[in-house]
C-alpha cells in the first residue's frame, strides 16, 4: 500500500479506511499514543498501539525522534484534541533515535538561539516546521505573481565580474592559490590565470542583467540568491539572502510603486489563504513572545491581523524630503530620542525608519526622491538635479524590505553619474549599450525575500527565517 500524507487524512472527511503513514515520533503517551509529524502540515497525528502489536523490544524504541511506519486504519476519535486518529495494526520502526542525546525533547522547550545551534534538526519543530512551509508558499506565490501577468523569468548569472550597487561588498570567486597566487611583473595577483581570466565575485543584485532583458522582454523578473560581504551583525542581515528582482520597460516611479504594492499584497494573501493553520500557529509563538516585553515595546496587532491590514490597506507614499520633516517634527525628534542626526542628506537609519512606519503612518511606506548621494549609480536624476526616483518601502517591524527606482535611461546622464562615482564605463559597454540601442524609460525594484518571510511569519531574527543562514563568522551546515 502506498503511504498517505498525514495532511491528507487530516483533511478528510471520512472514517474507516485502511492508511500507511510515515513520519517521525514527536512524542510517547501511556506507551501507547504516539503523536508522528510528517511534516505535510503543522498538526501530528495520533497513532493508537494497542497492547501487543509491537514486541516489546521494538516498543523501547518508540521514542521521540524515531521515525516509523504504521499500517491500520483511519477512524474517529473518542479522545480530545483530534477528531480522527489511527488504529495501528503493526509499527516498522524505520530509524531508532537515541534518546538520551536527541535534543529535541518536549520537555524543555528550546530557546530560538539554542535551536539555530542545531540548524540540522530544527525543521522538525512545530515553529520550524510552520516558517519553512509559509516560506514555500511565499516562493510559489511569487512565481505565480509574475506568471499571471505575463512577466518573463530570467536567470541572472551568480557568478559575476561586476558590482551591481557599486557598493564594494563582494564575496571573491577564485581558483587560484591562496597561498602562492601567479604575479604580474609588478608584483600584483594576476588573475589573467584566474579561471575567468579575470577577477570574479558572486552578484550583489541582478539587476543590472535584468535590465537588459526588460530591454526586450519588457517584463522581467529574477528570484534567487544574492550575496553580500557587508559586515552587519544584526537581525536583518544576511550574507546570503534571495532577492525577487522585477525589471519593466515602459514603466516610471509611480507604476514601480503600483507594481511592488500589489506583488507584496498578493504573496501575503496567498499565504492567508493557503497556510492558515500554520499563521495561527505562527501567531500565537508571537503573541506569547510579546508578552515578555515592556508594554510599550508590545506591537498594537497580532500577526493575523497585521498581514490582513496590509492586504487591505494602502501603502502611505511620501517624499524622502517630507519624511525628514516627519521626523524633525516628531516628539521623539525634540526629546533627542534618535541616536542618529536627522538633516536632509542623511541615509534614514532604522530607528528612523521604524519610527516612521510604527509610530508615526503605522502601515508600510513607501518613501521616493533620496539625494542622489545617498543612491546608487544607475537611478534616475530628477529635474530638481538633487534627488533621484528612488524607492524604498519600509514595512512595520522590519524597515527596508524593498529598494528599487526608475533608471537613468538618457546615456550623457548616466556616464556623468557613472564618472562622479567611479564607476568603469569601459567594462560595462554592455550597460551602457541599451542606453545606445533604442533605449526607454524602465524602472525596477528588489525584494529581500527573508525579510519578507520574517515580515509574514513574525519571527524576528533573519537567521530563523532561512534554512542554513550565513552571516559574519558563520556557515556552518
Ligand atoms: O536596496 P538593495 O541593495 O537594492 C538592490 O540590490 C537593487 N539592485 C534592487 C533593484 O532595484 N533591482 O537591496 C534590495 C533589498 C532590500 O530592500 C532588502 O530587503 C534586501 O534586498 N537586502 C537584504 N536582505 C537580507 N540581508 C541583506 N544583507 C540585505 N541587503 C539587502
Ligand atoms: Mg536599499
Amino acid at each position: 500500500m502506498k503511504r498517505t500524507k498525514i495532511a491528507s487524512i487530516l483533511a478528510n472527511e471520512q472514517t474507516d479506511y485502511d492508511v500507511v503513514v510515515k513520519g517521525w515520533i514527536r512524542s510517547v503517551r501511556n506507551n501507547q499514543f504516539i503523536a508522528l509529524n510528517d511534516g505535510s502540515c503543522l498538526a501530528n497525528l495520533q497513532v493508537v498501539a494497542t497492547a501487543g502489536i509491537v514486541d516489546e523490544e521494538t516498543m523501547k524504541h518508540i521514542v521521540a525522534g524515531a521515525s516509523v511506519a504504521v499500517t491500520g486504519k483511519v477512524v474517529a476519535s473518542l479522545g480530545k484534541g483530534q477528531r480522527v486518529e489511527v488504529q495501528a495494526s503493526t509499527i516498522e520502526l524505520l530509524g531508532k533515535c537515541d534518546n538520551e542525546q536527541y535534543p529535541l525533547q518536549l520537555k524543555n522547550k528550546p530557546s530560538l538561539e539554542y535551536l539555530r545551534e542545531i540548524a540540522h534538526l530544527r525543521f522538525r519543530t512545530n515553529t520550524f516546521g510552520a516558517v519553512f512551509r509559509v516560506r514555500h508558499s511565499l516562493a510559489f506565490a511569487v512565481h505565480r505573481f509574475f506568471n499571471e501577468r505575463g512577466f518573463v523569468y530570467l536567470h541572472t548569472p551568480i557568478v559575476t565580474a561586476s558590482d551591481a550597487e557599486g557598493a564594494g561588498e563582494m564575496f571573491r570567486v577564485t581558483t587560484l592559490s591562496p597561498t602562492a597566487p601567479p604575479l604580474t611583473e609588478d608584483g600584483a595577483v594576476n588573475y589573467k590565470e584566474d579561471f575567468f581570466g579575470r577577477c570574479t565575485n558572486l552578484t550583489v543584485s541582478g539587476q543590472l542583467e535584468a535590465e537588459l532583458g526588460a530591454m526586450a522582454l519588457s517584463e522581467v523578473y529574477t528570484f534567487g540568491p544574492t550575496f553580500r560581504a557587508e559586515n552587519s551583525n544584526t537581525a536583518r542581515h544576511l550574507a546570503e539572502f534571495w532577492m525577487i528582482e522585477p525589471e519593466v520597460a515602459f514603466n516610471d516611479i509611480n507604476d514601480n510603486m503600483d507594481l511592488a504594492e500589489a506583488f507584496i499584497k498578493y504573496v501575503i494573501q496567498y499565504t492567508l489563504t493557503h497556510n492558515t493553520e500554520d499563521l495561527q500557529f505562527l501567531a500565537q509563538r508571537l503573541d506569547e513572545e510579546e508578552k515578555l516585553k515592556p508594554m510599550n515595546e508590545r506591537s498594537e496587532m497580532g500577526l493575523m491581523e497585521k498581514l490582513q491590514f496590509v492586504v487591505n490597506n494602502e501603502f502611505e507614499r511620501i517624499t524622502y524630503t517630507q519624511a525628514i520633516d516627519v521626523l524633525l517634527s516628531s516628539p521623539a525628534y525634540k526629546k533627542k530620542k534618535f541616536q542618529y542626526d536627522v538633516q536632509w542628506g542623511i541615509d534614514l537609519q532604522s530607528e528612523h525608519e521604524r519610527y516612521l512606519v510604527e509610530k508615526h503612518f503605522k502601515k508600510p511606506v513607501i518613501v521616493t526622491g533620496y539625494p542622489k548621494d545617498i543612491k546608487a549609480f544607475y537611478m534616475r536624476l530628477n529635474d530638481d538635479g538633487k534627488t533621484v526616483a528612488a524607492m524604498d518601502i519600509l514595512a512595520p517591524g522590519i524597515g527596508e524590505i524593498v529598494g528599487g527606482s526608475q533608471r537613468e535611461e538618457r546615456l550623457d546622464n548616466l556616464l556623468k553619474r557613472m564618472k562622479e562615482m567611479h564607476i568603469p564605463t569601459e567594462e560595462m559597454y554592455w550597460y551602457l549599450d541599451t542606453r545606445r540601442f533604442g533605449t526607454v524609460p524602465h524602472a525596477g525594484f528588489g525584494l529581500g525575500f527573508e525579510r519578507l518571510v520574517l515580515f509574514v511569519t513574525g519571527m524576528t531574527n533573519i537567521r530563523d527565517v532561512i534554512p542554513f543562514p550565513r552571516t559574519p563568522k558563520n556557515a556552518d551546515f
